[in-house]
């Protein structure tokens, strides 16, 4: 192996360019070229291949999104899309790839490996919904992103006695949901992984407002329904003063944090020491604070396991 390529894939997630610098950093000390993929298997398709020079990595560890720039590209699905980017891959001479992305990122990752180019996959979502990894890259700072917002959103639900109701990324997973939920005292956090009942959290709501607690956040992950069906539907059950609020976007960016860089590093030098001994058609993770490797194959017949310990102590805190 002597020539790596880096994409980045799917929704951009802050640590993606520390995963990106540490992949290539490992890479230039074993004495490998490195070339950046821009736009993901669409840029791979379409030949959008680059040197990636070792300045132009200078000052990405703190930068938010992914200066390879990302897409979905479901064509690749397809082997016409593959032989592509094979074409392009046989090209520029590049041997190995690792891709950073989603969990739709290691169906064309498996693909590469299976026509004999060795690929590693990082998982880089802010939904932190892959299976065997306890976190994803991006998972932490989208997170505190959520949890400055509903304190600022708490402040003038606690001035004016409203019920907000708050609407967190994570695609299916309720995961941004339940950590966001428990790390701003949500006194209800809703996701898809659970069946809730409006008529009960009405009830819960009013308890509190007669106990004198006349303010209160509901943390909503979007893969339920969206926050302003979700406070029609419990206007319909209470009389509340309550408003409706997304984040949206503004979970995908900013600064990443130390959490997410350290593991974005960690992970991006873990990926160059497998395709090192030859390996490919793995992903990577962090398992009980360790950073392991499963064969894509088993993620794709595998369930992403969301932390619903979460979702029952924040329903005791509420009781
Ligand atoms: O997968 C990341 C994510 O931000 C999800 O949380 C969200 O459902 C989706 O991407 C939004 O996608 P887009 O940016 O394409 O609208």
């Amino acid at each position: 192996m002597k020539k790596i390529g880096i994409l980045t894939s799917g929704g951009d997630a802050p640590g993606m360019n520390a995963a990106i610098r540490a992949v290539a950093r490992r890479a230039y000390a074993e004495g490998l070229e490195v070339y950046g993929i821009n736009y993901g298997f669409a840029g791979l398709v379409a030949g959008d291949i680059f040197p990636l020079d070792e300045e132009v990595l200078n000052d990405k560890i703190a930068r938010g999104g992914t200066f390879l720039y990302s897409a979905r590209y479901p064509e690749f699905a397809k082997v016409e899309g593959q032989l592509k980017g094979i074409e392009q891959l046989k090209k520029f001479g590049i041997d190995a790839l690792v891709v950073i992305g989603g969990d739709g990122s290691y169906h064309g990752a498996l693909r590469l490996t299976e026509h004999g180019y060795n690929t590693v996959g990082l998982p880089g979502t802010i939904d932190n919904d892959i299976p065997y990894t306890d976190f994803t890259i991006g998972f932490d700072t989208a997170l505190n992103t959520a949890v400055d917002a509903i304190d600022k959103i708490r402040d003038t639900a606690t001035s004016h006695r409203r019920v907000f109701v708050v609407e967190v990324m994570g695609r299916n997973a309720g995961d941004l949901a339940l950590w966001a939920g428990v790390a701003t005292g949500a006194e209800a956090i809703i996701v898809p992984e659970r069946d809730y009942d409006m008529d009960k959290i009405a009830k819960r709501l009013e308890r509190f407002r007669e106990e004198g607690h006349d303010n209160a956040i509901i943390v909503l992950a979007e893969g339920v329904a969206t926050a302003a069906d979700f406070k029609a539907e419990l206007d319909k059950h209470g009389d509340f003063d309550s408003r409706a609020n997304t984040i949206g976007h503004m979970q995908r960016g900013g600064v990443p944090t130390a959490r997410d860089r350290v593991l974005a590093s960690k992970m991006g030098n873990y990926a160059i020491e497998l395709l090192l001994q030859g390996k490919g058609g793995l992903a990577i993770g962090i398992e009980d604070n360790k950073i392991t490797h499963h064969p894509m194959e088993d993620l794709f017949d595998e369930k992403h396991h969301a932390d619903l310990d979460l979702y029952d102590m924040n329903n005791k805190f509420n009781q």
